[in-house]
């Protein structure tokens, strides 16, 4: 096949699936479908900063619709898209108490199951800072023709087929993970397409930015304490102290951790013994996107991919990115757990 420099993600998806003969496509027009809704939602978000003049979110607008929180407005894009796909059997959101099975006959009998978080980082919208949206697909183990159950969202992350975010930044992003790579695609809003911009990511094995909410320090145990306390002294690895970053989306965070190293960490702590990230919509699908380029994800001794999860808005503690990092990071969290 010839070879040209613009690569839409439909296309490059399509390529993808093509090396395996046992592939049916619908993997690939569930990522599309996923892909559409982030346009939409991306649209939305782009006039965020607008609401003041063209009328408050939750108000009635001049054509005399009621206009939705962005949250709200994401969650609603992204189960109506995945509802009329033929590809999707339900869905399960972190806006949402309950699963949506699909009951049509078409979902019914689809493979695929998706999870999300519709709006990440949705306080960072007043202030005009990066949010995204995150998602997993997984393959049901429900019976097919039947709509989908409990059970085909308490899968562990290592049974993942795909997972991805979309990034609201300066410019708007998709990235998304299967078990062969990790490939990041741009949006040109001139043709309303995602180009792939970051073809084969692979997130460094170390790096010097910690990124965690310090704030919360008075309520770590002394593991945090010495382990963040080595993050600020000069460490014998760099002979210097990393720099601390926290935009406080995930999704951002990420993004920065998977492209230049690093660790993000959101801990248990005294108030939050579970930590406060939900394991099924933000804890699982970075664990995938991360191991998928080479990094590491654990929620102290363990695999976070490795959780079987019980209930469908679980929480877990989570150290994430760099894979030297993260294991530097398990000697500390390791020497408490000796001790107590
Ligand atoms: P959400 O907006 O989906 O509720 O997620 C917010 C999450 C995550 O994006 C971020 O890393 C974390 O909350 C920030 O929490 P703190 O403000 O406690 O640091
Ligand atoms: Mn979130
Ligand atoms: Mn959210």
């Amino acid at each position: 096949m010839q070879h040209r420099k613009l690569i839409t993600m439909d296309e490059f998806t399509i390529r993808e699936t093509r090396k395996f003969p046992q592939a049916t496509g619908e993997l690939s027009s569930l990522l599309r479908d996923i892909g559409l809704a982030g346009k939409i939602i991306n649209k939305q978000v782009r006039r965020a900063g607008l609401v003041d003049i063209l009328g408050e979110h939750g108000a009635t607008n001049i054509q005399g619709e009621v206009q939705m929180k962005l949250d709200v407005f994401a969650n609603e894009t992204l189960i109506n898209i995945l509802k009329s796909s033929p590809d999707c059997a339900g869905i399960a959101s972190e806006e949402n108490d309950e699963l949506v099975a699909f009951e049509d006959t078409f979902s019914a009998n689809s493979k695929y199951i998706v999870l999300f978080d519709p709006l990440d980082g949705s306080s960072n919208i007043d202030v005009n800072a990066p949010i995204g949206t995150i998602f997993s697909i997984y393959r049901r183990v429900s019976e097919l023709g039947k709509p989908c159950t409990i059970e085909d969202f308490l899968q562990p992350g290592n049974k993942l087929m795909a997972a991805g975010y979309i990034l609201y930044g300066s410019s708007t992003m998709i990235v998304y993970a299967t078990r062969i790579g990790v490939n990041g695609f741009t949006l040109e809003p001139s043709i309303g397409e995602f180009c792939l911009s970051h073809p084969n990511l692979k997130c460094p094995d170390n790096g010097k930015i910690y990124s965690i909410n310090q704030g919360n320090w008075v309520k770590y145990d002394s593991s945090m304490i010495n382990y963040l306390n080595y993050c600020m002294e000069n460490n014998k690895e760099d002979s210097r102290p990393y720099s601390h970053r926290y935009i406080g989306s995930m999704v951002a965070d990420m993004h920065r951790t998977l492209i230049k190293g690093g660790i993000f960490i959101y801990p248990a702590d005294k108030s939050s013994v579970k930590g406060k990230l939900r394991l099924q919509y933000e804890c699982n699908p970075m664990a995938f996107i991360i191991e998928a380029a080479g990094g590491k994800a654990i929620y102290g001794t363990g695999n976070i991919l490795d959780i079987v999860p019980t209930e469908l808005h679980e929480r877990t503690p989570i150290f994430i990115g760099s894979k030297n990092m993260v294991s530097k990071a398990i000697e500390f969290v390791s020497a408490k757990e000796h001790v107590s």
